[in-house]
């Protein structure tokens, strides 16, 4: 069987400057994909790729089976997959409930949207608590929250999340993982980033290490977790 995303040897820059090469990469229907490393690795680079906003240089991304590089975000997110932008990218005057009945704005899913809706509100019950409040009146981890519900209305089959867990407090951010882990169960695939290293493996499949734009280290997420170069480059004594 296919993978449900499929990348090959993707090389994307920005202008003259290359981000990512010769990137591979595959995500199997029903898992939970990390993809760790530094900052300024190429992780954001490469969702965006995914999500069609930008275009690769040379490579393939496929998406169950078939060709995906070169098509536009909007027809990318209409085929299932639905990213989760680094910094979340909310409509901070809007109410929570307006952002998230902005998720479901494809016609494929609006015949959906109040049992998306309810789906999101059971998943997270404090966003139906404050439905009418601005979201930037809501803390950092429930922001994250609206952030995930507004994908989820979008009924994705593969959910890529950029860094959920930025700027959260250690509480929130077990809880963050808990909920992905939730969504997972739901038959929702997940390609997460992350620098919450140790988290990002406990609850992944598989997990692969960017290292200034190329694929350094890739393998099952338990081999990483227990494997002494990615603890002494990333782990350090953090949590
Ligand atoms: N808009 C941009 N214009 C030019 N270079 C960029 C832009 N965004 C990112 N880069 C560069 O691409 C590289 C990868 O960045 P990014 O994908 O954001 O890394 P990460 O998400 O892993 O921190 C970095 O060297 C960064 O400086
Ligand atoms: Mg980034």
């Amino acid at each position: 069987m296919n993978p449900l995303l499929e990348i090959r040897n993707l090389a994307v820059a920005y202008g003259d400057v290359q981000a990512l090469w010769d990137v591979s990469l595959n995500v199997e229907e029903g898992t939970i994909v990390s993809v760790l490393g530094a900052n300024g690795a190429g992780k954001s680079t490469l969702m965006r790729t995914i999500s069609g906003l930008m275009r690769p240089r040379s490579g393939e991304i496929l998406f169950e089976g078939k060709v995906f590089s070169g098509k536009r975000p909007q027809q990318i997110t209409a085929a299932g997959i639905c990213h989760v932008p680094e910094g979340r990218g909310l409509f901070s005057q809007l109410t929570v409930q307006e952002n998230l009945e902005l998720g479901a704005y494809l016609p494929s899913v609006r015949g959906y949207f109040a049992q998306s809706l309810e789906r999101v509100f059971e998943l997270f019950p404090k966003l139906k608590e404050r439905r009418h409040q601005q979201a930037n009146s809501l803390s950092g981890g429930e922001q994250q929250m609206v952030a995930i519900g507004r994908a989820i209305m979008a009924r994705p089959k593969l959910l890529i999340l950029d860094e959920p867990s930025l700027g959260l407090s250690p509480i929130i951010v077990r809880q963050m993982f808990e909920l992905i882990e939730a969504l997972n169960r739901q038959g929702v695939t997940i390609l997460i980033v992350e620098q919450n290293i140790r988290q990002a493996l406990k609850i992944a499949t598989r997990a692969y290490v960017l290292h200034t734009g190329r694929v350094a280290m890739e393998g099952r997420a338990e081999d990483l977790l227990a494997n002494p170069e990615i603890q002494k480059a990333y782990m350090g004594t953090l949590d």
